[in-house]
Order: structure tokens, then C-alpha cells, then sequence
């Protein structure tokens, strides 16, 4: 079948892509259950890096950015053109770049077709530049959200509109931003083009190159084509020295075990929050979605020529494993100088509480009566669960009662701190600052957070957004009299000058 399937896209290529000559026998095998995507060669594109977006306008103390949200073709498969939504027509987005301090006003308009809401998710934004799922941007009109980069991180920008995040992020909507201080800046860490974004996610094409968005009755959505920045199994060539990597799953549903072909450690340096307060070693890295981790991998030890998979071991309840098992290659290919270092400490850490605190409130989530329920409710913007006071730290206990399902969950506004997995502490390194905690299956969750920045409405759900669209979202509010998330409607175009 792979023989038939392989032949079936060189032969798409030589023919220029048009499906129309695809042998009757690869259609048939393309709606076979199991694999469905024409199938591209491995490792033979190139590692895309989005390109960092420069400012329209900078003044003292702000960047002005404009991103234009529509759609483009785009030839992911070789030989064949998909139709994406792009922020600027490009996904994944193009690289916001700030430094902590900066505040940043980015406009988004929308030009896509679709209702929209833009959420930078990682940021301590106010409740009404914080995509809130209902505030809705149409067609046409635009909307300018401000953005306080009060944290170094590495976060990302994506949709969240109400219903249809899974379909609006899995079409292409998702990009990284990524903030800097000078404390960061002054380690030994590599810097400038040793320092790349890795988004992985996954993707079901047709035959004819067109997105397959198929998530099995509201369940989860299994790609067989992973994806790197845009691009299928890609190959980078590196250097014989160390590389940061900023990875992030951009997944629908699917979680990633990492690993390297040669058995060698993963040097883990930064989670959600930014960098850990010491680097971890470790040979495989649990990557659920929404979650970021930065890693060092050092090739200097490697002969030029080595060629080094990036694989996906596989977690519990990712179906079509078989074709996602590997996700790129780094192929060793230069000698290059290298005067980075990894500090044996990065940056301080302080315990918000004792793993043994008692949790304030416990959320649990589970599918019940074929919904996806947080403590037996879905979705409602007039309820709100939780209200935890300014600055107040609260315990959050979170659990689900499956062996069926596993769900990364997100807090918006706070990073918190995981206290303990099943009675035991958190992976070693999951011990920094995190939005996104994976509840795998039958898992029981500690974690701490302060609630501050700012008073009112902010969301929680899973990052399957397929069960958030289905409507594993809540709603806690910090304090009382916050700014109504809703108050800062979009505008319609033609917009002013920014
Ligand atoms: Cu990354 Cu509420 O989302
Ligand atoms: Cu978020
Ligand atoms: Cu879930």
C-alpha cells in the first residue's frame, strides 16, 4: 500500500499536481481510514522559519504591528496547492519579536470570511484584548489589541472565536511571539539564527491538496502529516554546535512525545512561562497541546553528516500513529564556531506555596452525556465558575475520571505552578511557570496560581479545541469590576490610521 501510495505522488508531481491524473487506485486508498493524506517524501523540505514582522510605527514606549487575517494557497505538499487562513496570508503567522518593557499594539484585521477573535495566549493581557471567545470580529472589520509583554516568554497569537477555534487554528490561524528581557538577553544562551521556532502540528490533506478538517464527531482531530513550521517532515541543516529551540504544539488534538534518533538528552531551558530556574536533561519530552518548551540540542558532538531524527514516540489516545512517529530531521552539515554556554542556573524560582497546600477549588472534566463537561457544565458567557481575588493564591486541584481521553488545560491571564501529578511532584521539567497543564488519563492535578495582574472575566478550557468548541470552556473572574471583556468591540474597516 505505501508502494502504491508513494508511486501515486511522484506521479502527482511529474503530473504538476493535478489530481485529476491521479490513478483511480490512489483515490481509493485515500479514503481508506487509516492513512489519508497523500503521503510526501520525508525530509526533503526545508525547514521554513517565519519571518519576524516589523513594526508600522514605533513610538517611546510602544510598537504599532498590523496583521491582515486571510486567506492564500499554499503548496505544503510538493506539487500540490492547499488553501490556508493565514495571519498576513502566511501560516504559521509571522514572529512578533518584543522586548518585556515594550507594550505592543498589534491591529488585526479581518479579512477572512470567518467571525473572528485574536488571543495571545500566555499574556497577562486585560479581559478586553484577551480574545474572549465572544467578542467576535466580522468580516470587514478590525480590531487593535494592546498588549503589555510583562513577561519573557515564548507565547503564541491564535484564534478563538466561539465554536470554531479548532477549525480556524487547524486552517492555518497561529503564529509565536516571543518575548525578551535583558536579564535573558545577558545569559550565554544561542541567540539570533541559533535561536528557532519549532511549531509542530498535524494535518489530513485530500488528494487534491485541500485541508480535511475531520474531527470524528467532536472528539479530537488525528493528522498523519505532521508538520514543522508549515512544512512537512522537514530537514534543517545545522551547524556542529547548540541551537535554542522554541517548540510548540500547535495541534488540534494531538500530543507529541519527543525524542531524538540518537538516544541523546533533550536539554529542556524554558517552559510556558520562560526560562526554568536550571536547565533539565532528559531523553523524552511530554508536548501537549498549547504547550511550549525551549530546548538546547547540542550537534557539537556529532560528526559533519549526522543525520538526527526529531520522533514522536506516541502518548496514550493519539490514533494514526504509524505516519507520526517522526517529526523533522537536523541534518549536521557545517563546522561552525560556538561561544554559547548553558548556565548551570537560568532564572529564579520561587515556590508560590507548599506542594502540600490544600486546593481551594477542585474542576473536573470529563464527556458525560456525549458533551465535553468542566464540573458538569459546558460553555455560558453569563456563568462564571470561580472568583478568586486579586492577588489571591488559590490551589486548583484539576482531574479527569477517563482512561479515554487526556486534556491539556488552559488558564488564561496567570502562570501557575504545577505542585503535584497523582500524589507525586510534577515531571522535572514541568517545575517552572506553566499556562498549560497536561491532564493525561485518570490524572489528578495540583497547581498553584496567583491572580493578578488584573481584575475581571477570563477563560479556561482544554486545548483540544475541539472539546473547548464542544464546550470544555469556563469562566473564572478575578475580583469584582474588572473591565467587561466585551467593551472593546471590533470596529468596521475603513480603519484609522494606527
Ligand atoms: Cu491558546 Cu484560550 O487559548
Ligand atoms: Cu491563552
Ligand atoms: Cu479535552
Amino acid at each position: 500500500m505505501n508502494i502504491t501510495r508513494r508511486k501515486a505522488i511522484q506521479f502527482a508531481a511529474i503530473a504538476g499536481g493535478s489530481a485529476l491524473l491521479l490513478p483511480m487506485a490512489y483515490q481509493h486508498i485515500s479514503h481508506a481510514a487509516t492513512t489519508r493524506s497523500p503521503q510526501p517524501e520525508a525530509f526533503t523540505v526545508k525547514l521554513p522559519i517565519p519571518p519576524v514582522l516589523q513594526p508600522v510605527r514605533s513610538d517611546e514606549t510602544t510598537d504599532y504591528y498590523e496583521i491582515v487575517i486571510r486567506r492564500n494557497q499554499a503548496e505544503i505538499l510538493p506539487g500540490l496547492l492547499t488553501e490556508i487562513w493565514g495571519y498576513n496570508g502566511i501560516t504559521p503567522g509571522p514572529t512578533i519579536k518584543q522586548h518585556q518593557g515594550r507594550q505592543s499594539v498589534v491591529r488585526f484585521v479581518n479579512h477572512v470570511g470567518a467571525s473572528t477573535s485574536t488571543h495571545l495566549h500566555g499574556m497577562a493581557s486585560l479581559p478586553q484584548f484577551d480574545g474572549y471567545a465572544e467578542d467576535l470580529s466580522s468580516p470587514g472589520f478590525y480590531k487593535d489589541y494592546i498588549y503589555p509583554n510583562n513577561r519573557a516568554a515564548t507565547f503564541w497569537y491564535h484564534d478563538h472565536a466561539i465554536d470554531e477555534t479548532a477549525h480556524h487554528v487547524y486552517m492555518g490561524l497561529a503564529g509565536m511571539y516571543i518575548v525578551q528581557d535583558d536579564f535573558e538577553l545577558s545569559l550565554p544562551l544561542p541567540k539570533g539564527k541559533y535561536d528557532i521556532p519549532l511549531i509542530i502540528d498535524d494535518k489530513i490533506f485530500a488528494h487534491n491538496g485541500s485541508l480535511i478538517f475531520d474531527d470524528r464527531e467532536h472528539t479530537s482531530l488525528m493528522g498523519d502529516i505532521l508538520l514543522v513550521n508549515g512544512a512537512p517532515l522537514p530537514r534543517l541543516e545545522v551547524a556542529n554546535r547548540k541551537y535554542r529551540f522554541r517548540v510548540l504544539n500547535g495541534s488540534v488534538s494531538r500530543s507529541y512525545k519527543l525524542a531524538l534518533s540518537t538516544g541523546d538528552d533533550l536539554i529542556v531551558i524554558g517552559t510556558d512561562g520562560g526560562l526554568l530556574e536550571a536547565p533539565v536533561r532528559t531523553k523524552n519530552l511530554r508536548l501537549g497541546m498549547a504547550e511550549r518548551y525551549e530546548l538546547i540540542i547540542d550537534f557539537s558532538k556529532y560528526p559533519i553528516g549526522t543525520q538526527i531524527v526529531l520522533q514522536n514516540l506516541g502518548l496514550p489516545n493519539n490514533t494514526d500513529f504509524a505516519g507520526t512517529s517522526k517529526i523533522m530531521r537536523f541534518d549536521v552539515v557545517r563546522n561552525e564556531p560556538d561561544n554559547s554556554l548553558i548556565p548551570s542556573k537560568l532564572r529564579p524560582f520561587e515556590a508560590l506555596i507548599s506542594p502540600s497546600a490544600r486546593p481551594t477549588r477542585r474542576w473536573t472534566f470529563e464527556k458525560r452525556n456525549d458533551r465535553w463537561e468542566i464540573n458538569g457544565n459546558i460553555w455560558d458567557r453569563n456563568r462564571v465558575d470561580a472568583n478568586p481575588g486579586l492577588n489571591d493564591i488559590e490551589v486548583w486541584e484539576i482531574i479527569t475520571n477517563s482512561r479515554d481521553w487526556f486534556h491539556p488545560v488552559h488558564i488564561h491571564l496567570v502562570h501557575f505552578q504545577i505542585l503535584e501529578r497523582n500524589g507525586q511532584p510534577p515531571l522535572a521539567y514541568e517545575r517552572g511557570w506553566k499556562d498549560v497543564v497536561y491532564i493525561g488519563e485518570d490524572d489528578n492535578i495540583k497547581l498553584v496560581a496567583r491572580f493578578e495582574p488584573h481584575q475581571g472575566k477570563y477563560m479556561m478550557h482544554c486545548h483540544n479545541t475541539v472539546h473547548e468548541d464542544h464546550a470544555m470552556m469556563t469562566q473564572f473572574e478575578v475580583g469584582s469590576g474588572g473591565v467587561n471583556p466585551m467593551s472593546a468591540p471590533p470596529r468596521p474597516l475603513p480603519a484609522t490610521p494606527l
